[in-house]
């Protein structure tokens, strides 16, 4: 897919990574439509994308609302006339053992809410985006030709995918978007619509960063490269989803080579 004129929605924009794939989008010619829950933070991630040139817009919602997301795709479809691509980005860490104990006696448990509020944002926030997404695409994109929509759906899958310690609600969720991104290429290419993702590793992202100094160290140890990726370099991963046609239905790694 050619980026210039495209238009992109991009959620959970309003900083880190969405932010970053946000402003590379923008500087490679897309009109990007940005969801989030944070105002201020959208407001200047728009700032940022407008400063490259293309028109950009914001939409407050909570992903996690059928009604809102609906409303959001909507909206956005109506203002830009044109949908041509998703990244499906918007995610938290609520991070917990699953059950801690000391001597025999169990001190913590990772509490439901923690569960259902990571799961409901990282995957059902996922799910419904993609849905309206691919809704939109398929209608805008249609004319009278043998497969007439084309788009993107990219998903923000995550290293932690494979099992993390401290990270049973966020692996599970983003194990989740993987087989999701399997199921949806498959089901979408007839329309002609691509769905891959992207795992990042530990990124320099305030997620990251709000690790325990003491762990973030030991695991900084083991990747191979030496360092935290750059959001730089995952908004680059990004393009390259975008840009490359035959690119479907895999998980692009993106972890500096390390393996949990
Ligand atoms: N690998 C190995 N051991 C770990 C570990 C890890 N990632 N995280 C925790 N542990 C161990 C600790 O070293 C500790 O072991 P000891 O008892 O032998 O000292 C034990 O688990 C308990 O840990 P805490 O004392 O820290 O327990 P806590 O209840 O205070 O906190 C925790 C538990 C919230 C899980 C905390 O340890 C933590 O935040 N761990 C980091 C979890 C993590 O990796 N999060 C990634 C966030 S970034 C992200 O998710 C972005 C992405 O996509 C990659």
């Amino acid at each position: 897919m050619e980026l210039k004129g495209k238009t992109i929605v991009i959620t959970g924009a309003a900083r880190g990574l969405g932010r970053a794939m946000a402003v590379r989008l923008a500087q490679c010619g897309a009109q990007t439509a940005l969801l989030d829950v944070n105002e201020k933070g959208l407001a200047e991630t728009r700032s940022q994308c407008e400063q490259a040139g293309p028109q950009s817009r914001t939409y407050p919602v909570d992903l996690t609302e059928e009604s809102q997301v609906e409303a959001s795709f909507q909206a956005l479809a109506g203002d830009f006339g044109a949908l041509d691509g998703l990244i499906n980005n918007a995610g938290i860490t609520q991070d917990g053992l699953l059950v801690k104990a000391k001597q025999g006696q169990v001190v913590k448990k990772m509490s439901l809410a923690d569960w259902d509020a990571v799961s409901h944002i990282d995957m059902r926030g996922v799910f419904l985006c993609a849905r309206e997404a691919a809704a939109r695409m398929i209608e805008l994109g249609a004319d009278d030709g043998a497969r007439p929509s084309a788009g993107v759906i990219l998903n923000v899958s995550s290293i932690s995918r494979a099992g993390n310690v401290g990270q049973t609600n966020y692996s599970a969720a983003k194990s989740g978007v993987a087989a999701m991104t399997v199921t949806w290429a498959r089901e979408l290419a007839r329309y002609n619509l691509r769905v891959a993702a992207i795992a990042p590793g530990f990124c320099r992202t305030a997620m990251v960063e709000k690790m325990p100094e003491k762990i973030l160290d030991k695991l900084r140890a083991q990747i191979p490269l030496g360092r935290l990726g750059d959001p730089e370099e995952v908004a680059h991963a990004a393009q390259f989803v975008f840009e490359n046609d035959y690119f479907n239905g895999r998980v692009l790694e993106l972890d500096g080579g390390l393996r949990l």
